[in-house]
């Protein structure tokens, strides 16, 4: 039985999709605070399997160590986080509270169970900005926000665990910028408010939910003057977990970078998706966006040597997936599923 925490989320829902079809046995810990359960419904009929929830936090030693020995949980795939990087800079301690203090907790669970194998959602964001590209896992770290520092801390704690007791397992997997979704339509990313990643937001561009893109800079030293990314299918992002999991049949500890290896611009994307909708995206070349940098895409080589993984996706796909899961669910998750008038309508106001 595999434990995944945040497994109700956007990329957790896609790695319970592969851990299922793989014929593994899920259980997910989610607070809920970013997510619905919804998802986990849709990730059952798409599967054709059950899987277990528990509505409960990461920071809840003892319940989470219960969970760990009632499900017999042999290995843990934390995605459980708050991972926004202006909201980081709003409350920084909130972040570590929920991300580091969380992740010290679920780690303290794990060995009161003694459970060792641990896959975690760390990120490219890390690196901070780029010295050299393409980015591979030697390069110095220097996030730049507090979303960022969660992160590298949490790496490091790891780290420093596996230095104690050699017998732990340990991934740390930096995911580049994942996107698109399930294939079925059924699933994928439902941000509350306005989305602060490309994808969505040019996908509510392109079905009418907003008027027009703005993008952030169109002066950088880049072919078109605009931002480049490693956009990565969330698909192949998901499979990425199981061959970590795969990997750590042996004790070790692993950071790796999960990328394409492929830079694409924004503009690459906005015409990409138009193609792949036959919808227009109108947008607008406004200021930079503080924080940003010009370009950041992965040198996934130790990827392939390591776990034999490889992102097969082209962004075509992630933008026709992405299109068909916002086609299909034009206001996410929440739609259809809501209960009591005065939280369904603050909850639509959100979406307005
Ligand atoms: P998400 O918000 O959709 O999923 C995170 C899930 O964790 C949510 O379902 C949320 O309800 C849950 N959660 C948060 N705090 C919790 C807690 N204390 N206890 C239990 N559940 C909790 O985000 P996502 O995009 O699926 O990201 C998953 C992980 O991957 C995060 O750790 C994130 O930092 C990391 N990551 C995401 C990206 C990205 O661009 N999406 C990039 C790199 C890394
Ligand atoms: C991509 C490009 C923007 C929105 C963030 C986090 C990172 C990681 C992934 C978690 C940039 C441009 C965007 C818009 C735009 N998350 N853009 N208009 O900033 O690369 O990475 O998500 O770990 O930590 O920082 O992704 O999708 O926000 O932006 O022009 O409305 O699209 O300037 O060039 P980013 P993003």
């Amino acid at each position: 039985m595999i434990l995944v925490t945040g497994g109700a989320g956007y990329i957790g829902s896609h790695v319970c999709i592969a851990l299922l079809d793989a014929g593994l046995d899920v259980v997910v810990v989610d607070n809920l605070s970013n997510s619905t359960k919804a998802s986990l419904d849709r990730v059952q009929s798409i599967c054709g399997r059950s899987l277990v929830f528990r509505h409960a936090d990461i920071r809840d030693e003892e319940v989470i160590c219960e969970i760990l020995r009632d499900f017999g949980v042999t290995a843990v795939i934390h995605l459980a986080g708050l991972k926004a990087v202006g909201d980081s800079n709003v409350r920084p301690m909130t972040y570590y509270e929920n991300n580091v203090l969380g992740t010290m907790r679920l780690v303290s669970a794990m060995k009161t169970a003694n459970v060792k194998t641990l896959v975690f959602s760390s990120s490219a964001t890390v690196y901070g900005i780029p010295r050299y590209l393409p980015l591979d896992e030697r390069h110095p770290l220097a996030p730049t926000n507090p979303y960022g520092r969660t992160k590298l801390v949490i790496e490091q704690m790891l780290n420093d665990l596996y230095r104690s007791d050699d017998s732990w397992r340990i991934a740390n997997l930096r995911y580049f910028n994942p996107a698109g979704a399930h294939e079925s339509g059924l699933i994928g990313e439902d941000p509350l408010g306005v989305p602060s990643n490309l994808l969505p937001f040019v996908a509510q561009v392109a079905i009418g939910r907003r008027e027009k893109l703005r993008i952030w800079g169109g002066d950088y030293d880049t072919p078109d003057g605009t931002g480049i990314r490693d956009f990565i299918h969330v698909v192949d992002l998901a499979a990425g977990h199981l061959s970590a999991l795969r990997q750590l049949r042996q004790p070790g500890l692993l950071t790796v970078n999960l990328g394409t290896g492929y830079g694409n611009s924004v503009l690459d994307v906005v015409r990409t998706f138009e193609a792949a909708s036959g919808r227009s995206v109108p947008y607008e070349i406004v200021e930079r966006r503080a924080g940003d940098v010009a370009a950041c895409y992965a040198d996934p080589t130790f990827a392939k040597d390591v776990l034999s993984w490889t992102s097969t996706r082209s962004l075509r796909q992630m933008c026709a997936d992405h299109w068909r899961w916002q086609l299909q669910n034009p206001n996410g998750f929440r739609a259809g599923e809501l209960p009591k008038a005065p939280e369904r309508s603050s909850h639509l106001r959100r979406h307005a």
